[in-house]
């Protein structure tokens, strides 16, 4: 629709109308319950508010949305459709890896493409908004939706933000494509002591350093949503926060999109003690900019008195409608308000064979393998496997937040087995459960437990039987890991181990078996330090998504070599947390402090490192980075340094290397991180093979917020390392002249 025909019609709608298109309800109200995700609530509506609705939560699938848009459209005066927005966060039906995992496969052009996948699935089901990628910057892997995130390097989320985002947008082509929705704004995965919900208190500096280029870069990719946080930032909860959504967000970043209310999130500003009730909750969120009202009462049950009242400006309505409306235009609404929605396009796209083939490729990317002692990774042709532990036939690969994953399509580990193996070589049984007491675990709407409980009699009876495969098998893999719902939303955990009965269950069997594999399965960095010890190999496989034995069946057995790096740091003990690689040196570093090893910044009782740091991985080839130079050791205004390194490929097997460009800028008017990744390429080595890698530096990749707050490149000396992971020591000077 053009533009003054989009307007006129905005100017024909009553006041009430107007407020309907700043309401979200979910399926519930529409008689569509069944994706429901959050806490269910009471919210004291009128029929009138939802047939004046403007946009539904997590109803997807085409006969259902079809349907509800048909009726609602029927009812409604202007024939204003309704927006269907949904979580699809790593996949629709087909399920790609969880997001912490994609973004150790350091490939945002496949990333892009699964997004763009998944728009095909979902645009096909009727989905015209997704409420991804969440680029919450994270450095405490207590707090569960580290899973959601890309890890804790503020330029790498940024790289994946914008590829998330341009792969569910692309041109907003029909049947292609999904309106993309940021989240969470700002600084969710800053909470306290990495619990849920909680405050989040960081200096300005950190803030805009750290944790808003994640948030920034997806506006600019031009992601046409922004969803607010539910925590605080500098005293004020973000949906009430005008110093976030409107001087940052608005004017600084010219944000012009729809910004949207996390679940609640407004009236929640009661309970966070900044309103008193409903319409002071409705009136500050107005006020700071938030267009959504996500599933309260607070918009559509006071907007019209503040404004009849003088409490609010119509005209804030008017802005925030005026959004929604462009929204609805750009997505092609007015001309086919189903966009694509139909049971013949989900025929052709959910689940296909190229998606399915995509995720298997994501899988095995992201796949980060972590030891491999007496080379016992890859299999060797002809060994007898035991496969053992929860994970060995299990469909909870995809992991929690595939809200919409068909389940009855992932491939399990035990399938995966088969298809590889003759009867003869391999061998299954579960072993143990995932837990003994599922009752911490709370209820997640959607998500039922499908693991059938063991009495006890089973779980002696599957101990002995495990017993007597690892005695008869060359190499036994454990399938082990938390409970899908021990990460995700509400999955804080203050011990980050493997459950205790399944280390109780790998301490039985050890002592029978020859060769050890350990798979993991998991939605946040764990705490391996005494497993490590006990076991041969170790495979960070995350939740994998609906190919995940797929994958790990080709990297086991060499037909695929693992090349994911990790991108959160895996800490030796919880007490290291926040653990990550970009801190700052302190006055009394460990390395090169003159003071005695006591008065140092340490720990008595565990290193200052990670276990497995930043950016590390093992593959079955081997690297060696020589030769690294620069083309000038001086960086002038507006010129550009390139950096070489050569990389050789000293073994027999081909392999994909990450390499990995980090810089420490070692005199500032603040204080610098120790090493900040700058570059990363992924590049392919054949046996022997040696490659020049080059990377260009230019003065824009040295700014930072220094004293003053104006983000600049400071004169002086920079030092810049490449190498396979964060920990390199491989590296040269330049000056920047300005
Ligand atoms: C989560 C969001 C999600 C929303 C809608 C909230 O609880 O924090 O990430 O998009 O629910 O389901």
């Amino acid at each position: 629709m053009e533009l003054n025909k989009l307007k006129n019609l905005m100017d024909s709608m009553t006041l009430e109308e107007k407020i309907g298109q700043l309401v979200q309800l979910s399926g519930e109200f529409f008689d569509a319950d069944d994706m429901a995700v959050g806490p269910k609530q009471k919210l004291g509506i009128s029929q009138e508010t939802i047939d004046l609705c403007g946009s539904v939560l997590n109803v997807v699938g085409a006969k259902k949305v079809v349907q509800i848009q048909k009726s609602y459209l029927e009812k409604s005066r202007h024939k204003i459709p309704l927006l269907f927005m949904a979580d699809i966060i790593y996949g629709y039906k087909t399920i790609y890896p969880i997001p912490l995992a994609l973004g150790c496969s350091w490939n945002p052009q496949m990333v892009k493409q699964c997004n763009r996948f998944t728009s095909r699935e979902a645009s096909a089901a009727g989905a015209h908004v997704t409420f991804a990628p969440m680029v919450d910057l994270v450095r405490d892997p207590r707090w569960g939706r580290c899973m959601e995130s890309t890890g804790e390097d503020p330029y790498l989320n940024g790289v994946f933000a914008k590829a998330m985002v341009e792969g569910f947008q692309g041109t907003f082509e029909p049947k292609e494509s999904i309106a993309s929705c940021v989240k969470h704004f700002a600084a969710y995965g800053a909470g306290e002591g990495g619990r849920e919900y909680n405050t989040v208190d960081m200096s300005k500096r950190r803030l805009f350093q750290d944790y808003l280029p994640g948030y920034q870069r997806a506006v600019e990719a031009g992601c046409e949503m922004v969803m607010t946080s539910f925590n605080t930032v500098d005293g004020i909860p973000s949906s009430a926060n005008e110093n976030l959504l409107r001087n940052i967000l608005r004017d600084e970043w010219n944000f012009d999109g729809v910004v949207i209310a996390d679940y609640a999130a407004i009236q929640e500003l009661i309970a966070h003690g900044v309103a008193e009730d409903d319409a002071q909750a409705a009136s500050l969120a107005m006020k700071a900019g938030v267009d959504i009202d996500m599933k309260t009462p607070c918009y559509s049950n006071h907007l019209k008195d503040l404004i009849s009242d003088g409490k609010l400006q119509e005209d804030l309505v008017d802005q925030s409608v005026w959004r929604i409306l462009k929204l609805k235009n750009k997505l092609g609404l007015f001309e086919d308000p189903f966009r694509g929605a139909s049971e013949e396009n989900e025929a052709k796209n959910l689940c296909n064979a190229t998606h399915m083939q995509m995720s298997r490729q994501a899988a095995r990317e992201s796949m980060v393998l972590l030891q491999n002692e007496n080379q016992v990774l890859p299999i060797e042709a002809g060994k007898k496997i035991a496969l053992l532990g929860p994970y060995a036939n299990s469909q909870d690969l995809i992991g929690l937040w595939a809200v919409h994953g068909d389940r009855n399509q992932v491939i399990s580990l035990k399938t995966a087995f088969e298809e590889e193996k003759d009867r003869n070589e391999f061998a299954w049984t579960r072993g143990c459960e995932v837990l003994d007491d599922y009752s911490v675990l709370g209820d997640f709407g959607f998500y039922q437990n499908s693991e059938k409980a063991l009495t006890k009699e089973e779980k002696l009876e599957e101990v002995k039987k495990a017993i007597e495969l690892a005695k008869w098998a060359d190499v036994v893999v454990f399938a082990l890991g938390e409970h899908l719902l021990q990460s995700g939303e509400a999955g804080s955990r203050t011990q980050l181990n493997i459950p205790d009965n399944q280390m109780d269950f790998l301490d039985q069997i050890l002592p029978y078996v020859k060769q050890s594999v350990v798979l993991l399965f998991n939605g946040r960095p764990l705490v391996l330090t005494d497993l490590a010890k006990k076991v041969d190999a170790m495979m960070e496989c995350w939740f994998p998504g609906s190919q995940g034995g797929h994958a790990i069946v080709d990297l086991l057995f060499h037909k695929a070599n693992p090349s994911g790096r990790l991108t959160m740091s895996f800490p030796y003990t919880t007490g290291q947390i926040p653990i990550y690689y970009n801190s700052y040196n302190t006055g009394r570093p460990m390395a090169t402090s003159i003071h005695s090893n006591r008065f140092m910044s340490r720990y008595l009782d565990a290193p200052n490192e990670a276990f497995y740091p930043f950016g590390f991985g093992l593959s079955y080839h081997n690297c060696e980075y020589s030769k690294l130079s620069l083309s000038n050791t001086v960086m002038q205004p507006k010129q550009t340094i390139q950096v070489t390194v050569e990389v050789t490929n000293i073994s027999d097997v081909r392999g994909e290397e990450v390499v990995q460009l980090y810089i420490r800028d070692l005199v500032g008017s603040v204080v610098r991180p120790i090493k900040e990744l700058k570059g990363f390429q992924k590049i392919t080595l054949d046996p022997k093979e040696s490659k020049q890698v080059i990377f260009e530096l230019n003065e824009k990749m040295l700014e930072f917020y220094t004293a003053d707050m104006s983000y600049q490149a400071e004169e002086g000396k920079f030092e810049v390392y490449i190498g396979k992971d964060s920990t390199t020591q491989n590296k040269e000077i330049f000056v920047l002249r300005k």
